[in-house]
């Protein structure tokens, strides 16, 4: 495959280390990211960086996190050989570039989005009024820029980072991307694709630039996504020249919104640590069952032989995660009709998900019982997005003047 093809098809996301992984995440975002692996280049990072913008006074939950959820993912089913899994910490590269990037960046910008005021009003408790939490969603853009990834899957949440991802790489094209003689070389790059694609290349950027036909971007971008024998850099001549600009050294990434999950908290609300109402993805199966039983069930059931409703009801809204229909018809008549009680109800959740995780928490028992497997996992991971970030830094430093020999 030719290097643009392969960028666009490559993926990156990062999960903060911050504690135990729950349903929450393995419903909510692991599930997306294994279905995700076999499709895309996927780049799957540990943030530890991101986590100390809030944690840095308690560093201790990111050092005992960091190897745990690495765990928790292989055993959830990411497999280590069909992604590259990595520390960002050991990616110094991030860093780099985050730092190189701030640059460019007005404040402004970074002082808009919307979690940097909405997170210091939800952990009062923290003081964020720092200049690495200011900077988290640049950093972040460092993570995904370095990669020159074409999507990104947040939730979302994340939605705003991914926007500014876009236009600091914007920014960042429009201020280094010039080079002598761009118009030149791009045209000597158009002869490059053969005369029948040069042609259409042309007709598609004439429609594109002097009538500002979107359709014929596309199918430009698509042309261009088709050639094998261009070589990076005319590559990213062509792409610039379409939208007449300069050389895209770092491309704009798409967002690729995550499915919002459905799986509630035991008492209804989102499954999250701080509202202490989750089931963890090594759980044992006392525990869970135990939980379960606990789940507060409609108010207005008070006895027996009471009728219920579910849509008043935290347990119904986990039936509707795990239950067939059938099931879930047992359910609504039962509860309704004062046919079951709420233990009965209760009762082929907790076996769901006592199946969902006994191969998840087997698993993870034996990745633990081999700490070395997974350190070296990470390594051969470290060192594969060390290489792709090393190559998009030379030329970020070659484009701002910072290759001296
Ligand atoms: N900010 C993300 C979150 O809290 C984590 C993250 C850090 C991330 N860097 C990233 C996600 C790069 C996607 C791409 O969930
Ligand atoms: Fe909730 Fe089930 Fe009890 Fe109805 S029977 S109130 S759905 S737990």
């Amino acid at each position: 495959m030719d290097t643009v093809s392969l960028q666009s098809r490559r993926i990156v996301s990062g999960m903060r280390p911050t504690g135990q992984l729950h349903l929450g995440h393995y419903h909510g975002v692991l599930k997306n990211w294994i279905k995700l692996q076999h499709e895309f280049d996927c780049f799957f990072f540990v943030a530890d960086w991101h986590a100390l913008t809030t944690h840095y006074e308690d560093s201790q939950i990111i050092e005992e996190s960091v190897w745990e959820m690495v765990i928790d993912w292989i055993a959830a089913g990411i497999e280590p050989s069909a992604v590259s899994l990595f520390l960002q910490s050991k990616v110094p590269e991030h860093a780099e570039l985050h730092l190189l990037l701030s640059m460019i960046t007005p404040v402004s910008w970074l002082e808009r989005v919307p979690t940097y005021k909405d997170q210091q009003e939800k952990l009062k408790e923290k003081d964020l009024a720092t200049y690495g939490f200011l900077g988290y969603p640049l950093l972040q853009s460092a993570d995904i820029l370095i990669y020159r990834a074409g999507q990104v899957p947040v939730g979302e949440d994340q939605l705003s980072h991914v926007e500014l991802t876009r236009e600091v790489a914007r920014r960042f094209n429009h201020i280094y991307g010039r080079e002598k003689d761009f118009e030149e070389k791009a045209e000597a790059a158009i002869k490059k694709m053969g005369k029948k694609n040069a042609k259409l290349y042309s007709n598609l950027r004439k429609a594109y630039t002097e009538q500002g036909d979107a359709d014929a971007l596309e199918t430009a971008r698509e042309l261009l996504k088709g050639q094998q024998n261009l070589a990076l850099g005319d590559s990213e001549r062509l792409f610039g020249y379409l939208e007449g600009g300069g050389k895209v050294i770092l491309p704009e990434p798409q967002a690729l919104l995550t499915p919002a999950s459905k799986m509630p908290g035991l008492d209804g609300q989102k499954m999250s640590k701080s509202y202490g109402n989750t089931i963890s993805l090594r759980e044992p199966e006392q525990a869970i069952a135990e939980k379960i039983k606990k789940m507060p069930t409609d108010t207005n059931r008070v006895r027996r032989t009471d009728p219920g409703d579910p849509d008043k009801c935290p347990v119904w809204q986990l039936h509707e995660v795990y239950s067939d229909d059938a099931q879930k018809q047992w359910v609504q008549e039962g509860c309704r009709t004062a046919g079951i009680g709420c233990l009965d109800c209760k009762g082929p959740l907790i076996d769901s998900v006592c199946a969902e995780l006994k191969p998840i928490r087997q698993r993870a028992e034996d990745l633990s019982a081999h700490p070395e497997d997974v350190r070296r996992i990470i390594e051969d991971g470290n060192e594969a997005a060390r290489e792709v970030a090393r190559d998009t830094l030379d030329e970020v430093r070659a484009a701002m003047g910072l290759s001296y020999k």
